[in-house]
């Protein structure tokens, strides 16, 4: 299993993948490390295993490259996206990003919508970096105003877009059915006991959950949300408050943690001074949740997601991810 110490050398190391626009770095996306976090574990569930795949290693420096390449395959492969057609779709950031990169190695334009206060450091790279057009919507209505935004202009012009609407595409989980779970059970030997993932289209828990219990229905998977309707955790949602996502089906797991943004925002803290590696905040909920179930447990294996890094400001103790 492999180990990394030095996360912001290796964030960059995302970066200079980006700007290699060619198909192998297309096809060079997942098989991420499996990072093994001794510190907090054995501080805070001994006996307990923390695992999590550091996602940044990406091209696009996110989980979201997976399911990105996978519904644009998907879409071509079905006649839904045809040459001279725009990639559209709603995004909190990162699937911006993916389908950005993508569409310039592919050679499609690329159109995308996203509330105004997503990192400004994933706004620079969608419109400077890879041309796509960045429209935004409400803030205070978070992802949920992105989708309707994003519905009106395809209703409008449908002959123009291919939408592939992560939100309610299978091949969103099927990416993480097909490569995530399988990485995760080789890097563990068939040892995870338990997974968990946040939720914002819930691709990464349906897919990789799904795969799993096919290896072993003993394994429990759990879906990591957001405790408080108004949150900070990016790429996240309150699902008793927003639109739920069509690919999610809660009974296909085994049960839900809900994590505090102050927790989550902790862990990022925590990660950055005991483990050494930098992450957005949905990595900090997901590893407080994982903490909470270590808890719980006398042993096991539970691994996790990181799904990005992020250009994060963590000074006095205090935390400020750049927006
Ligand atoms: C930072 C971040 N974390 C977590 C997620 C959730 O992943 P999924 O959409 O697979 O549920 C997203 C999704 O956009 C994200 O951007």
């Amino acid at each position: 299993m492999e180990k990394v110490n030095h996360p912001q050398i290796l964030a960059e190391t995302a970066y200079v993948k980006k700007a290699d626009m060619t198909q192998a770095t297309l096809d060079g996306i997942g098989n991420t490390p499996l990072l093994n976090l001794t510190k907090i574990a054995e501080k805070e569930c001994p006996g307990v295993q923390i695992l999590a795949k550091a996602e940044w290693y990406n091209a696009g420096g996110s989980v979201k490259a997976r399911p990105a390449l996978n519904m644009v395959r998907e879409g071509i492969k079905n006649g839904l996206l045809k040459k001279g057609m725009t990639i559209l779709d709603s995004t909190s950031g990162n699937t911006g990003v993916a389908y950005a990169m993508i569409g310039k190695v592919l050679g499609f334009d690329v159109e995308l919508v996203m509330p105004k206060n997503v990192c400004g450091a994933r706004k620079q790279l969608m419109s400077s970096a890879y041309d796509a057009k960045v429209v935004y919507s409400d803030p205070l209505e978070g992802s949920d105003g992105s989708i309707i935004v994003c519905r009106d202009m395809y209703n409008k012009t449908p002959e123009k877009y291919f939408w592939p609407d992560q939100y309610n595409n299978d091949a969103n989980w099927q990416a993480h059915y097909k490569t995530t779970a399988p990485e995760i059970w080789e890097q563990t030997g068939g040892k995870v006991t338990h997974f968990l993932a946040g939720i914002g289209t819930s691709g990464t828990i349906m897919g990789v959950s799904r795969r799993l219990v096919e290896y072993n229905s003993r394994i429990k998977t759990l879906a990591v949300e957001p405790e408080e309707s108004l949150h900070g955790i990016e790429g996240l949602k309150h699902m008793a408050s927003s639109i739920v996502p069509g690919i999610y089906k809660e009974s296909d797991l085994s049960g839900k943690i809900s994590v505090k943004t102050e927790e989550a925002y902790n862990m990022v803290m925590r990660l950055h001074d005991e483990e050494n590696i930098l992450v957005g905040t949905s990595s900090g909920a997901a590893v407080a949740a994982a903490v909470k179930l270590g808890k719980t447990l006398n042993e096991g294996v539970v691994v996790t997601i990181l799904p990005d890094s992020c250009e994060c400001d963590i000074t006095h103790g205090e935390f400020h991810c750049d927006k």
